[in-house]
């Protein structure tokens, strides 16, 4: 067994078996939280800055405040990251609308009750080797039965946990979530993206996607590096007939599709693009990792 790991909950360091929440806490009753999860390479924390902006919008869009400042914020990212030695892992961050002491469904008075905040590391050695970077991953697509409002990052995970399991079941890696048409929003976990025609695509920003943080490191790297870039919708028809096929998310970084329903992307292989890719983005974020 592991050792226990030291997590963090409202203001204290614990082992993990002692950590606590109530069972009234509106994250676990309601999915009334929102989280971030930032990747860790060589000890330092991969776009630390993004991640806690996004969480500012996120909680801002659901009028919760959030219970510590980003520089706190940081500080207990590091200190999660020292005391249990993570050198290739994440950080995974919750912020609920707390415990009111009973359940109801109207939103508790923020000045009484203060958000519950939970952190913890995992610890995933080889994560910027990840064999699945030259196997490629196999994907289906699902159809995007999600709420409205999937630029805020909430807690409910029910359906995207569902898609896995779909795509387990059919002896894929991970599901493509699509709209009227066999539009593509988004991966269960990350942003979808397709290598066509010379360009690099992936969907526009709006309510219907996460605004990926890893999305918007490769977009900038891609267009420093003067590959023509476009951001709009595709359908999986386009995706299964383009060159290449990729996600990225702070865990995956940059990962190649190979497989799409059942049919090939390309031939088959993980593509140039996404392979060039994951390396400037591993390269740039390990020089930029704080
Ligand atoms: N998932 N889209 C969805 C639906 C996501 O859940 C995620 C992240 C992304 C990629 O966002 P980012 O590049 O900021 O990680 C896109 C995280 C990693 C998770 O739930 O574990």
């Amino acid at each position: 067994m592991s050792p226990s790991r030291i997590v963090h909950v409202d203001g204290a360091y614990l082992p993990e078996e002692e950590a606590k929440v109530s069972v009234f806490d509106r994250g676990f009753l309601m999915a009334d939280a929102v989280y971030e999860v930032t990747s860790v390479l060589g000890g330092r924390l991969i776009d630390f800055p993004g991640h806690a902006a996004r969480l500012a919008r996120s909680l801002a869009e659901l009028d919760m405040e959030s219970p510590v400042s980003e520089a706190e914020l940081l500080a207990i990212h590091r200190e999660l990251v020292r005391l249990n030695g993570i050198d290739e892992g994440l950080v995974y961050l919750q912020i609920s609308r707390g415990n009111p002491g009973d359940r109801d469904f109207a939103f508790p008075d923020p000045k009484a009750v203060k958000g519950t905040i939970v952190l913890f590391t995992q610890s995933k050695p080889g994560l910027a080797d990840n064999p699945a970077a030259k196997a490629g991953l196999k994907v289906i697509s699902i159809p995007d039965i999600r709420w409205g409002r999937r630029d805020i990052k909430t807690v409910q995970l029910l359906y995207p946990s569902m898609g896995k399991m779909m795509a387990r079941k059919a002896g894929a890696d991970d599901a493509w979530f699509t709209e009227e048409g066999g539009v593509v929003t988004e991966g269960t976990s990350n942003n979808a993206w397709i290598v066509t025609g010379g360009r690099i695509v992936t969907r526009h920003l709006s309510r219907d996607i996460l605004h990926g943080i890893t999305r918007a490191a490769v977009l900038r790297f891609a267009r420093e590096a003067q590959m023509a870039v476009e951001e709009r919708p595709f359908t999986v028809e386009e995706a299964r007939a383009a060159d290449e096929a990729f996600v990225t998310s702070a865990s995956a970084f940059v990962l190649p599709v190979v497989e799409i329903d059942g049919a090939p992307v390309g031939n088959g292989r993980p593509g140039p693009v996404a392979t060039r890719l994951r390396e400037i983005y591993i390269e740039e974020s390990r020089r930029a990792a704080i």
